[in-house]
């Protein structure tokens, strides 16, 4: 499995007259974790925007990227309607399969579905409607929705917001096999604990680059006052 590569060049993102971005040049090796960390509003979800191609920039994104290959994205937030009638295994069969999710789910992928839900952890709520799902649950079903089929760059915004202990560790035993095969991780992450415990680099992000490099080394006390203040 190859990991994608990306490399911004001089990358500048303004939204409604507003500066969000500038001066942004960076190279997100194949195969490592990288986190992006920074305030709010510091532009982060705006440059993964960027990288998928939701918003005008200016500057140079190249990515390797070819129709052999995939991206799974796990976005910062999505809520679901309370009466959807879609549940946890209608929305992951709508995702994997081309045939509606009211004609079933196909035998193939039958077993690919169940062992994601018990990957996740939410096999035993699949009849679950999704719309009511907690906010953990909706971010480990998120999270099921971009690992299959096994992309070759995963984009993580924020996924850990409202998940508990137990939602932590499946995120982190899938990040940690995704790594192990080569895969990309692009990972918005605000617990610098755990971007020392599990980044490769960490970029941190206030509408320009405030520094990068690895966390280990770099993310000392004052660096890290400086960029949240
Ligand atoms: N469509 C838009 N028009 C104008 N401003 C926008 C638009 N989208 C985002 N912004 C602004 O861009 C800035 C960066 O937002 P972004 O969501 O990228 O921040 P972030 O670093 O992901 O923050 P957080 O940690 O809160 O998720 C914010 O000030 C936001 O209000
Ligand atoms: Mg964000």
């Amino acid at each position: 499995m190859s990991g994608i590569l990306i490399e911004i060049k001089n990358l500048k993102l303004t939204l409604s007259n507003t500066k969000i971005l500038d001066k942004i040049n960076m190279t997100i090796e194949p195969g490592k974790i990288h986190c992006l960390i920074g305030p709010n509003g510091g532009g982060k979800t705006s440059l993964l925007k960027c990288i998928l191609g939701q918003v005008p920039y200016e500057g140079e994104i190249f990515i390797s990227y070819d129709d052999t290959k995939t991206i799974g994205y796990v976005p910062q937030l999505l809520d679901f309607d309370k009466t959807l009638p879609i549940t946890v295994e209608n929305f992951l069969s709508i995702v994997y399969q081309k045939k509606p999710c009211f004609l079933g789910i196909s035998g193939k992928y039958r077993k690919i579905l169940d062992d994601l839900l018990k990957k996740i952890g939410m096999y035993e709520k699949r009849k679950r409607l999704i719309g009511n799902l907690s906010g953990g649950e909706k971010q480990r079903l998120l999270l099921a929705q971009a690992i299959y089929p096994e992309p070759n760059l995963l984009i993580l915004d924020e996924p850990f917001t409202g998940i508990d202990k137990l939602g932590e560790d499946y995120f982190k035993s899938i990040i940690r096999d995704l790594k192990s095969k080569g895969i990309t991780i692009l990972w918005v992450h605000h617990n610098l604990k755990q971007v020392i415990e599990m980044a490769d680099t960490v970029t941190c992000i206030k509408k320009e680059i405030q520094f990068s490099g690895n966390p280990k080394k770099i993310l000392d006390e004052e660096k890290i006052l400086t960029a949240f203040s």
